[in-house]
C-alpha cells in the first residue's frame, strides 16, 4: 500500500514560521493533518499573530517560543517545551534563516559569522538537541532549509551561499549517523520564493535586474511559499520512508544563480 502524505497525529516544530516560507510550511503541514505545532520566531508581532490565528482556524493547537534559534538556550527551551506540552516531537524543520546582499569586500567579519550562526549553526543545534529527543522516542523527520545557493555559490554574498552548502553537508551526515535511530533528514532548496526576504533583497536592484532574475526562471515566475511547504509536508510525511541524506529542489526550473 502507497503511504499517503499525511502528517496525522504528528507533533511539528518549525522555526522562523512568523512569517514567509515558515508560515507556508506550518500551514502546509497543518492541511497534512498535523494538529500540534511549535512554532520558534524571533518576533512575536503582527505576522506571528496572524500566522497564529490561520493555523487555528484550520484546527490546529500552536505553542510560540521566541528566540534565536542560533542560541543553544532557545533550542533547548524549545525542544523541552514541546515535548513536555506534547509528549513527542516528529518532525523538525529547520527554516529559520537570513541573507544580507552585499558585495565580496564590503562583506564584514561580524556579517560572516552572524549569516553562518543563524543558519548553520541553529540547524547544527536543532538537529543536535531534538535529534535527542527523537532518539529516545524511537524516530523522527528532520527537513533542513538550504537553497539553490547552496548548490550554486549563489549571487547574494559570499556567507549566504557557503552557509546554505554547509546544510547540504550536515543534512547527508545527520542522514548518515541518525538513521539507526529511526530518524530521516532531508534538506529543500528552494531558487525564488515570493516573501519579505526576496522584497528586501530585490529592493535595491533596478528594474532591468529584476527582470533578468525573473527571466532566468523557466516557469517565468517566482514559487509561492505553499510550494515549498507541500514539498516539507512529503518529506515530514512517513509517504518519504526510505528518502533521506538528499536535497530536493523547488526552483520552477531555475538552475543557476
Ligand atoms: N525566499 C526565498 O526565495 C528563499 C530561497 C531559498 C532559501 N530561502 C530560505 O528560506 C528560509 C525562509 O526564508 P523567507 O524568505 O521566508 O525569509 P523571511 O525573512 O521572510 O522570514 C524568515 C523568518 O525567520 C525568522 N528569523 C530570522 N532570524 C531568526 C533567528 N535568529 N531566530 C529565530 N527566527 C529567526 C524571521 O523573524 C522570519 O519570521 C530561510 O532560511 C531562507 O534562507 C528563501
Amino acid at each position: 500500500m502507497i503511504a499517503q502524505t499525511s502528517l496525522a497525529g504528528k507533533t511539528a516544530l518549525v522555526t522562523g514560521a512568523a512569517q514567509g516560507i515558515g508560515r507556508g510550511i506550518a500551514i502546509e503541514l497543518v492541511a497534512a493533518g498535523c494538529r500540534r505545532l511549535t512554532i520558534v520566531d524571533l518576533v512575536a508581532g503582527e505576522e506571528l499573530r496572524q500566522t497564529v490565528a490561520e493555523l487555528e482556524s484550520r484546527g490546529a493547537e500552536v505553542l510560540f517560543v521566541g528566540g534565536d534559534v542560533s542560541q543553544t538556550a532557545t533550542v533547548t527551551q524549545a525542544v523541552d517545551q514541546t515535548v513536555q506540552r506534547w509528549g513527542q516531537i516528529d518532525i523538525i524543520v529547520n527554516n529559520a534563516g537570513i541573507s544580507k546582499p552585499t558585495s565580496f569586500f564590503e562583506t564584514s567579519d561580524e556579517q560572516w559569522d552572524q549569516v553562518l550562526r543563524v543558519n548553520l549553526r541553529s540547524v547544527f543545534l536543532f538537529m543536535k538537541y531534538g535529534g535527542m529527543a527523537m532518539r529516545d522516542q524511537g524516530g523522527g523527520a528532520i527537513v533542513n532549509m538550504s537553497s539553490i545557493s547552496g548548490i550554486t555559490g549563489g549571487s547574494t554574498g559570499p556567507d549566504y551561499g557557503a552557509s546554505k552548502a554547509g546544510v547540504i553537508a550536515l543534512t547527508k551526515f545527520g542522514a548518515r549517523r541518525l538513521s539507526e535511530f529511526g530518524i530521516r533528514v532531508n534538506a529543500v532548496a528552494p531558487a525564488t520564493i515570493n516573501t519579505e526576504m526576496i522584497a528586501r533583497n530585490y529592493a535595491s536592484l533596478s528594474p532591468e535586474e529584476k527582470a533578468k532574475r525573473l527571466s532566468n526562471i523557466p516557469m517565468g515566475r517566482m514559487g509561492e511559499t505553499s510550494e515549498v511547504g507541500r514539498l516539507v509536508a512529503f518529506l515530514a510525511s512517513d509517504a518519504a520512508s526510505y528518502v533521506t541524506g538528499e536535497t530536493v529542489g523547488v526552483t520552477g526550473g531555475r538552475m543557476s544563480s
